[in-house]
């Protein structure tokens, strides 16, 4: 596994898990010495127990030495990063290429190699020719990757498809044979060309980026015509040419690979001179929904926020994971400090580097002490803990007041319980 990310480090110890023996390299030196002592560099559920578990049982390792690891191996999946190039909105394919450039260096025997990352569709094609000095040594498969931080060793272990994309017969024979013990469980075993593989992967995450801003405008309405979007959310996705799935309403989408994956995709459709209207509405309409929480703090708490005490819960774009990529609070909480606001959070996954710059930002280690004395809780992440707290008892400000972009909470208790409460495409019940 090139790449010890989210997606590669989770893929290489599930392999392991499975009964493959696997390397996994990474560029971060950091990285790696904190792996091969143990400790995880990210944060993801059940994953530190499946490392040491195959680690112990040394079918699992971890190194900076990309010869070995290539050389060694006889299938390798590059898992880097592939980001939005710096003020463009096209995807930066340098990491997959700089690689791609040392597995043809590092070849000296035949080897499968194999794109999780999400890649352009023609990436495979480009692939190719870097490598094509040594062409009969390659077969250059795709094989998205679905899995979701936070759930991302289930997903892994249980896919609802396992997409290989190969203009060669062989290669999905070698790929179904390395994933047998996920299709033997009942995961769908779907093969495709190439090409049709690496757009497969854009278009869903494209797709799932627009249900959940279809809600979220949907829940503007609800807000201004008295309907709870909870309603429509149900009604909708009872219909099961719909889906409930992605139809709650909430902060913007955010993530390492929404906001990344659709401007990817309208970058590659602009190369092609293809107009894909709905998603670039996706990405105005969410870039516009961050001002628009924040235009709703300024009327929950007035105009002059200056001095206002502000707690957030929870600060990564969704709970399981450390991942900030992304994430609203990223836009928010900055602008809320910017305009004299003094803002406290916590994060179970911990205190964000991402802050520590910003003045009259804070992090607090409990969500009592965060929340003590604030005027505003803005619940950003649904985090479990964050789900049946008695904010009146750990508050002890008289006008404190409740934003809850995650609906956690039912709006009849909170007046019952006499808080302010406000939340996402709901009748206003204060
Ligand atoms: N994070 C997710 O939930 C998710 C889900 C599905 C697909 N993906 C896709 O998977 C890919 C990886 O995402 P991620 O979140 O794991 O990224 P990440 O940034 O967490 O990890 C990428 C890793 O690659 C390493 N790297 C970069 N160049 C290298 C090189 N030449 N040699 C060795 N290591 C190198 C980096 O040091 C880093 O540790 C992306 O294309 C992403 O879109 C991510």
């Amino acid at each position: 596994m090139i790449g010890t990310g989210y997606v590669g480090l989770v893929s290489g110890v599930c392999f392991a898990d499975i009964g493959n023996q696997v390397i996994c390299v990474d560029k971060d030196k950091n990285k790696i010495d904190n792996l091969n002592s143990g400790i995880s560099p990210i944060y993801e559920p059940g994953l530190d127990e499946l490392i040491k578990k195959n680690f112990v049982a040394k079918r699992l390792s971890f190194t900076t030495d990309i010869n070995r690891a290539i050389s060694t191996s006889d299938i390798i999946f590059i898992c880097v990063g592939t980001p939005t190039r710096k003020g463009s909105i096209q995807v930066d394919l340098s990491f997959v290429y700089k690689c791609t450039k040392e597995i043809l260096k590092y070849s000296k025997r035949k080897k499968i190699i194999v794109t999780k990352s999400t890649v352009p569709v023609g990436t495979g094609d480009e692939i190719e020719k870097i490598l094509k000095k040594k062409k009969k040594l390659f077969t250059v498969i795709s094989n998205p990757e679905f899995l979701r931080e936070g759930e991302a060793i289930r997903d892994f272990r249980y896919p609802d498809r396992i997409v290989i994309g190969s203009n060669e017969q062989k290669a999905f024979n070698i790929m179904r044979k390395l994933y047998a013990p996920l299709i033997n469980k009942g995961s769908k075993f779907f093969t495709v060309t190439r090409r049709g593989s690496e757009l497969i992967k854009y278009a869903s995450n494209a797709f799932l980026a627009t249900k959940i801003t279809f809600i979220n405008e949907l829940a503007n309405l609800c807000e201004k015509c008295g309907v709870n979007i909870e309603d429509i959310s149900l009604g909708m996705g009872s219909d099961s040419r719909i889906g409930g799935r992605f139809l709650r309403a909430g902060p913007a989408y955010g993530g390492s690979c929404f906001p990344k994956d659709t401007k990817g995709l309208v970058s590659v459709a602009d190369k092609y001179k293809i107009n894909l209207s709905v998603i670039k509405s996706v990405i105005k309409s969410n870039q516009e929904r961050v001002s628009l929480l924040t235009q709703r703090i300024h009327k929950i708490l007035g105009s002059n926020i200056r001095n206002k005490k502000i707690s957030f819960l929870g600060v990564t774009f969704k709970p399981n994971t450390d991942d900030m990529r992304d994430s609203t609070s990223l836009k928010m909480i900055p602008y809320l400090c910017k305009k004299g606001a003094k803002v406290n959070y916590y994060d179970p996954s911990g205190e964000k580097k991402e802050f520590r710059k910003i003045k009259n930002c804070n992090y607090k280690n409990n969500i009592k002490s965060n929340c003590y004395g604030t005027d505003l809780v803005v619940l950003l992440t649904e985090w479990d803990e964050f789900k049946s707290i008695d904010f009146k008892r750990i508050v002890k400000n008289n006008k404190f007041k409740v934003y809850d972009l995650r609906n956690l909470y039912s709006a009849e208790d909170m007046k019952r319980n006499k808080v302010k409460y406000y939340s996402v495409g709901r009748p206003n019940t204060n």
